[in-house]
C-alpha cells in the first residue's frame, strides 16, 4: 500500500510540475497509458490468488482514481489560465478614447462659393444651376461666337463624343456664360405678357472645364456668372455691385476695381475687371478676377429680349482665383489634390 501510495504522489508531482498541456498527458501517458504504472500494476493482478487479487485490485482501482480525478482538475486549471492569459493579450482597454468619425469641413472652393452666393442673395440675385455638358449653340453660337470665328479659340474646349439634335458634339462648358441664355430663356418665358417684365438678375456658379493645366490652371475650375439685364441697367451698375460683392467677399473697403478694356464676343464693350488690396501680401498689384461687359444685343435677342427695351451687363469670375486670394494660396491644384494636409486647415 506504501509502495501504491508512493505511485499517487509522484503523479500528483509530475501533474503539477507539467508546464504545458502536452507535457500533462505525457505525465498521464506515465501512469495511465498502456505502458503505465498503474496499467502495469494492474496486469500484475493476473499472477495473484484470488483473495489477494480482489484486496489488491480494489486499491489498484483507489489509485487510478486519485490519479485520474488528479488528472482532470490540472487539466481544468491549465485550460482556465490559458483562457485567462488569452484574455489578458487581448484586453479591451475600454478607457481609450473612442475612434471618432472625425468632423468634415467644407472645402476652400465650397466655402468661397457659399459666401459668393450669400453676398449676391443680398443684392437681391438669385441663384441658377445648369448643366456642365452644353450644346454648341449654348457655349458659344448664343453668345454671339459662331462656329470658325477666332474667338472660339480664346477657350480651349473639351468635347464630348456625343452630338446634339444639329450633329454638334457636346462641350464640357468652357464657361458659365450659357447659363446667362438659359437663365434669361426661361425669365423671358415666364413673364411672357407681363405688363413689366423683371429684371434679369441672377448669379450661375458652377464647374467648368478647359484644355489646360498649371499652377493657375485646372482643365476643372469654377466660375460665376453674373447677369443683370432690365430697362435702365448700365456699366455704372456693373461697378457698383462688382465693387460691393469684392469688399463684402474679401471684407475689406480696401480696395480698388480697374476695368481694363477687353474682348468678348458676348458684350459690347468688354472688360477685365482687376482687383488691388489697399493691405496684405498682395497690396500694391492689380489681380485680374473677373471678365465683364455690357451684353451684346445679339445676346440679348439670343435670350428671347428686345435689345431696344433690355440692356445690362454680364461679368464671369473665377472662384478658385478668389479663394486663393482669400485664403492666401498660390497653386490651384492644392484644391483639387484631395490632400488631407490641406484641407484640414479650413475645417
Ligand atoms: N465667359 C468669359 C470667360 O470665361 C467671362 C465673361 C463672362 C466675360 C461674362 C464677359 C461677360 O472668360
Amino acid at each position: 500500500m506504501n509502495e501504491l501510495q508512493s505511485v499517487v504522489e509522484s503523479a500528483l508531482a509530475e501533474f503539477a510540475r507539467a508546464a504545458t498541456p502536452a507535457e500533462l498527458e505525457d505525465a498521464k501517458a506515465r501512469y495511465l497509458g498502456k505502458n503505465g504504472v498503474v496499467t502495469a500494476q494492474l496486469k500484475s493482478l493476473g499472477a495473484l490468488l484470488p483473495d489477494e487479487k480482489k484486496a489488491r485490485g480494489a486499491d489498484i482501482n483507489a489509485v487510478k482514481q486519485a490519479i485520474d480525478a488528479a488528472l482532470v482538475s490540472r487539466r481544468s486549471a491549465m485550460a482556465e489560465a490559458q483562457l485567462e492569459q488569452q484574455l489578458a493579450a487581448q484586453s479591451l482597454d475600454v478607457t481609450l478614447p473612442g475612434r471618432s468619425r472625425g468632423k468634415g469641413g467644407l472645402h476652400p472652393v465650397s466655402r468661397a462659393l457659399e459666401r459668393i452666393e450669400q453676398i449676391f442673395a443680398s443684392l437681391g440675385f438669385e441663384v441658377a444651376d445648369g448643366p456642365e455638358i452644353e450644346t454648341d449653340w449654348f457655349s458659344f453660337t448664343a453668345l454671339n461666337n459662331p462656329e470658325n470665328h477666332p474667338a472660339r479659340s480664346m477657350q480651349d474646349t473639351f468635347y464630348v463624343d456625343v452630338k446634339d439634335d444639329g450633329g454638334r458634339f457636346l462641350n464640357l462648358r468652357p464657361h458659365t456664360s450659357p447659363m446667362q441664355i438659359r437663365h434669361a430663356q426661361a425669365h423671358a418665358k415666364k413673364h411672357a405678357g407681363a405688363a413689366t417684365m423683371p429684371d434679369v438678375r441672377v448669379i450661375a456658379p458652377g464647374r467648368t472645364f478647359r484644355v489646360d493645366s498649371d499652377a493657375t490652371h485646372a482643365p476643372m475650375f469654377h466660375q460665376v456668372e453674373g447677369l443683370w439685364l432690365g430697362q435702365d441697367v448700365s456699366f455704372r451698375d456693373l461697378k457698383a455691385v462688382y465693387l460691393d460683392f469684392m469688399q463684402a467677399f474679401f471684407e475689406t473697403s480696401e480696395l480698388q476695381l480697374r476695368f481694363r478694356p477687353s474682348y468678348f464676343p458676348f458684350t459690347e464693350p468688354s472688360a477685365e475687371i482687376d482687383v488691388m488690396f489697399g493691405s496684405g501680401p498682395l497690396a500694391g498689384r492689380w489681380v485680374e478676377v473677373s471678365g465683364s461687359g455690357q451684353v451684346h444685343p445679339q445676346v440679348v435677342r439670343n435670350m428671347g429680349f428686345d435689345p431696344e427695351k433690355v440692356i445690362g451687363f454680364a461679368f464671369g469670375s473665377g472662384i478658385d482665383r478668389l479663394a486663393m486670394l482669400r485664403y492666401g494660396i498660390d497653386d490651384l491644384r492644392l484644391f483639387f489634390d484631395g490632400d488631407l494636409r490641406f484641407l484640414r486647415q479650413f475645417a
